[in-house]
This record gives C-alpha cells, structure tokens and sequence, in this order.
C-alpha cells in the first residue's frame, strides 16, 4: 500500500463517505429494495445489472462482474491511482491528505507545465472575452455574431471572445506575465514558426472556449468572422486537449442532461449555443470528429437516452449512424431528431424559432429504426409498385437486424398496416432474409475459428458481455443441459417465453428430448438438432462455468430476469408515449398512458 496514506486514515475516510454519493455522480441508481440498482458504467447494458449494498459499501455488477468499494470504484472510472482516489474521497469528507502527485519527478513537472497551461487558457478566455465585449477591435465580431442572433447573454454565459487580427497580441500578452513561451506552445495556446519565433494561432477569429467537465478552459474553437478557409480552426491536442475525450459545453450541460436523463447530440459548436439560447439545455457536440467510444461512455454515464439532431442532409444521415453505432454499443436509447435537408439545429432555429425546435424537432423525436426506415424512404416514389417492393424488402433487412422480438414485431406490424399487407408473410419474409444474412455473415468469417468450440468459449468469457436477461436466459439453458429437473421446471415457469429465438429454439428442443425419456447427455442431445448455429450455441452453453446445483431462489432470480425483461420494455415504451403526449399538451391522453403504466407494473410484481 501507498506509504503516505496508513490504515486508520483509509478506513476514517472510508467510515465517513457514503459510497451512494459517489457512484451517484456517474450512475443513475433506483432504489430497489434495501439497496439501490442502476445501468452499470463498465460495461454496455440496456436493462439495469449494476447494484450498489449500502450496508456493506459495496458495489457489484451481475453483467460483466466489477466489484469493489468507492476507491476501486475510482480507480477504474476516472483512471485514479490508488492515493488519487484516497485523496479525493478525503477532500469529499474534509479530510486533507497532502499526496503529492506523483514521486516521478517527470510526471511531476509534467503536472507542473499542465496547471501553467491551464491558468493560461484561464485567462486568455478572459482576454478575448473582454476585446469582444469591450474593445473597439472588437467591433466587427460584435456585429458578426448580432447578426448570426446571438444575444448578450449568451456571448456572457460561453464566454465567447475574439482574437485580434495580430500576430503577437497573445504572445505579448503571456510575455509580459512572465509565461513561458515554449509551455505555452506545447499546451496548443500559441504556435512556433520555423524559424522558432513564437506567434499567435488564433488571429481575427471568434473565439469559442472549450471547457473539460471540470469546469476548466483547455482549448479554443476560433471561426472566421464571414466565409473563408479554413472556417474553424480549434486549439491542437496538447496535454490538456484530448478532442476525442472531450464533449463542448458537457460541463454546463451535465446537471440538465442527469435530469432529463437524456442528452442531445449535435453537430456543431454554434449548434450547441443556438440550442441553448432556445431554451435547450442538456445539448452538446464533439469537436468536428466523429463521436468516439469514450465519448459515448460519457454520455452513458449520464444519461439512458440520447437524441441525435444533425443536419438533415446526406452527410448528417451518413453522421446519424456513424454516431448510433457508437452509442448502441453502450446501451444507450437512441432517438433521431430530424431536420429538414440542409439545415443545421442552428439554421432551423433562425428560421423557424426557438418554439418550433423544441416542439417540432425536439419534441417529435423517432426511434433510431424508425429513423433508418424513414430515410430509406427518401427519394422513392412508393406509388410505383417496383420501388415499393424494394423498400419493403430494404426496410424488412433493417428490421431482420433488430436484436429484440419485441422491436421487430412492432416495426413489422406498422409496415403491414402501412401497405395493407398481411402481418404473416412479412414475417415469413423477414426470417428468410435473417437466414440468408447469418449465413452471408457464416461464409466472411475466419473458417480458422469455425467449429473450435472450446476456443470460443474462452473467447466469450473475455470479450462477450450480455445484457442481465440475455445471461440469465444463457445460465438456465446450461442448466437445463445438465439437469432434467431443471428444465420441467422451466417448462412450466418460462415455457417458450424465452427473449431471444435462440433461446426459445433450444428450450424447446431440450423439453422433447427429456419428454421422449433421455437423460442428460450433450452429446446425443447435439446429435438431435440440425441448425448449425443451434449446435454451436448449446455446446457453448454446455462449456459453461456453472455451480454444480443450482438453488431454487437462484432459478426464480433468473426466471424474473427473463419473464420481466419485455414488460420492462413496453413500460419504456410506454413512457415514451407519455412523455410525447405531455409534450404536445395532450394531458388527458398523457395520464391515461400513466395508468397502463401502474396497471403494467404490478402485473409485472404480481
Ligand atoms: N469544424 C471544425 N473545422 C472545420 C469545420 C468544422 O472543427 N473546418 C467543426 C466545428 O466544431 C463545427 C462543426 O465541425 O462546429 C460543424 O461544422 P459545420 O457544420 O461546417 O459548421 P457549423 O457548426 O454549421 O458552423 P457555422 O454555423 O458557424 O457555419
Ligand atoms: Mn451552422
């Protein structure tokens, strides 16, 4: 252990911090019963498995297996070493410990060099935000962004600044405050010539500071004042600056997108301010790059839901499922925000007003599949019965690809009622089209790693994590495989009530061949099922790492897990409704929604 923090202080600081405070500050936790219950932030899930003791202090997450207490829980979430973490706990509980950074001394001077940049960042916002607003160079970026609708308080609250058109008005400025040129040069604030002269980056440009979550300015986006090459131009990375790291304008937008559980993506810095401006809070943007994973797992962090609103183009379509791919892979629920071809968030609101972005962008969100069918709508004449049967075919291979029966069942119903077709062969279809995919999907893969079942298995036990449903639908199909009674009690509880079809095939298999007097053999089980994926399935489950008997509290755990998983989901779509109707004012229809709702939560208790 660290030589600098002893026993009795860990346990001092320990004894006073409640580890609910601290967790909650990245989690979203529900109590849920003596302890509390929330979407686990290590790993990708939709339904929460992550839950938090407090008598014990302790967390645990069923999904991917974290545990630990509030320093490990630091540790992991924000990178902290060991002493960090102590540290911070302590200052939480007003217990100082003086740790020192580091006793590398390199790491040390690097933390030096990066506090110096940072106070430099500090005030050179301070400096452009005062030649915007007071200073007669100024002027024209005044007039510029009056023009572009921005007000006074706004330029106040981003503390939006200018750059004067100069080559040495920074680089003086540092100067004469004794900052160190070449510090200031590697923290990405100014520039260095060839001939190792010092100048100023941003020059004749409107400055939009970038904040870490910290609260921190760490870099700057600069724009021209009209048109012209290149149109921003932001801070480089540096050690402060890690674009792919960073969100503009999360610090602000945190408290509002916690609330709302649900944060708004944009495209662009003026985006972010125009949203703002318009009463829309919880909004923030990457800094020009496509979104990146650790940018996701912040948003995940904060919120459940995520509504992308890009421009309503072809490159912002093209954005819209770059960055779903991105989100879907923590979990998150993603609704689209459409705009018209060709108008960004910040365009719609000059146009339209800040009314009609909330009520009629904002408040009209669709899911992400509904998104994906509607866009490939998009220059289609429907009318032609050619073109027709193509989008239907093109919207079936969108839906054959959704993971939940649920979700596919709804997007199938609404494209039958919408072209009056019948709900049966539009599902028949839809499974050929699934079929023929997993076997395309079959081919590409490496044949080295076909039929080696026990290398997949280990593969799957570092790389695959499942939603808490999913795995428990997994463990009690292991079960089932070794136990006969196991699987007649499941017949009886879960039947084929299984969520994912794979599953429900195999339950179903497992239930004849115990009928037809077999006692539990994978071999000769195996030998029963004709479906290559079926097989590789059950011999991965039969793999796996299971107590050798199962308790029969633990079976019920995981029948709940399984029977509630589709309740939960329609109660979330069901909030969905009710949170639209609310929005368009429809308070009647919105209250009726909530007594389904109450209705289908103690059914689900029942
Ligand atoms: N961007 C950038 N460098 C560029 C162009 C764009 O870093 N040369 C980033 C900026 O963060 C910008 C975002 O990409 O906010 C979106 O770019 P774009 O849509 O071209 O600009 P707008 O946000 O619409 O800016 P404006 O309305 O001022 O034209
Ligand atoms: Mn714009």
């Amino acid at each position: 252990m660290n030589p600098s923090i002893s026993d009795e202080t860990l346990q001092l600081i320990l004894s006073k911090i409640d580890i609910n405070d601290v967790i909650g500050e990245y989690v979203h936790l529900k109590k849920s019963g003596k302890n509390y219950l929330g979407l686990c932030p290590f790993h990708a899930e939709k339904t929460p498995s992550f839950s938090v003791h407090v008598e014990k202090q302790f967390y645990r997450c069923f999904g991917c297996g974290a545990a630990g207490n509030a320093v490990s829980f630091l540790m992991d979430i924000e990178g902290y070493s060991f002493p960090q973490a102590v540290q911070v706990l302590g200052e939480k509980v007003g217990i100082n410990l003086h740790v020192p950074a580091s006793s590398n001394t390199e790491t040390q001077q690097k933390n030096e060099e990066k506090d110096v940049v940072l106070k430099a960042h500090h005030l050179a916002a301070q400096l452009f935000h005062h030649v915007l607003m007071e200073r007669t160079e100024g002027i024209k970026a005044r007039e510029y962004l009056e023009q572009r609708g921005f007000r006074l308080e706004t330029l106040k609250e981003f503390q939006i600044g200018y750059a004067p058109d100069s080559w040495d008005f920074l680089v003086n400025f540092l100067e004469k405050r004794n900052y160190p040129l070449s510090i200031m040069e590697k923290g990405g604030l100014i520039a260095k010539s060839e001939n190792e002269k010092f100048f100023d980056r941003f020059r004749n440009r409107v400055i939009f500071p970038i904040w870490d979550t910290q609260g921190n300015v760490i870099a700057f986006g600069g724009r021209m004042l009209g048109d012209g090459q290149p149109k921003y131009l932001n801070s480089p990375e540096s050690l402060i600056f890690r674009k792919n790291k960073q969100l503009f304008n999360f610090h602000h937008a945190r408290q509002e997108i916690r609330k709302q559980q649900t944060t708004i993506l944009l495209e662009g810095y003026v985006d972010v301010i125009s949203a703002w401006q318009a009463g829309v809070s919880n909004v923030t943007a990457t800094m020009g790059t496509s979104l990146s994973d650790e940018q996701a797992r912040m948003i995940r962090r904060n919120s459940e839901q995520v509504i992308l609103c890009f421009d309503g183009d072809q490159a912002g379509i093209e954005g819209v499922s770059r960055a779903a791919e991105v989100l879907e892979k923590q979990g998150l629920l993603i609704k689209v925000a459409m705009l018209p071809s060709g108008s960004d968030p910040d365009d719609y609101i000059r146009k339209f007003g800040a009314a009609a972005f909330r009520k009629q962008i904002i408040g009209e969100v669709r899911s992400y599949p509904s998104f994906k069918l509607e866009v490939l709508k998009r220059g289609r004449n429907l009318q032609d019965e050619g073109e027709r049967m193509r989008y239907i075919r093109e919207a079936l291979t969108v839906i054959s690809r959704l993971p939940h029966a649920v979700e596919r069942d709804h997007y199938l119903r609404s494209i039958a009622e919408e072209f009056s077709l019948s709900l049966d062969a539009l599902k028949q279809e839809q499974l050929q089209i699934y079929r023929s995919e997993k076997k395309k999907e079959g081919r590409d893969k490496d044949p080295g790693n076909r039929n080696n079942i026990v290398r997949n298995e280990k593969q799957f036990k570092i790389k695959q994590l499942y939603p808490a449903y999913h795995n428990a639908e997994r463990i009690v199909i292991a079960y089932m495989l070794r136990d006969k009674e196991v699987s007649d009690w499941l017949e009886l509880k879960v039947g084929s009530q299984f969520n994912i079809d794979e599953h429900s095939a195999l339950a179903a298999y497992l239930y004849a061949y115990y009928a037809e007097g077999h006692s539990p053999d994978v071999h000769l089980f195996l030998s029963k099922l004709q479906d290559q994926e079926l097989i590789q399935l059950a011999a991965e489950l039969s793999l796996m790492n299971i107590n050798p008997k199962p308790s029969e509290k633990e079976l019920e755990d995981y029948v709940s897990q399984i029977l509630s998983y589709p309740v939960l989901r329609e109660i979330e779509q069901k909030e969905e409704e009710r949170r639209i109707a609310e929005r368009q004012g429809d308070v009647l229809q919105a209250a009726l929604i909530a007594t389904e709702i109450i209705k289908m939560k103690q059914r689900m208790k029942s």
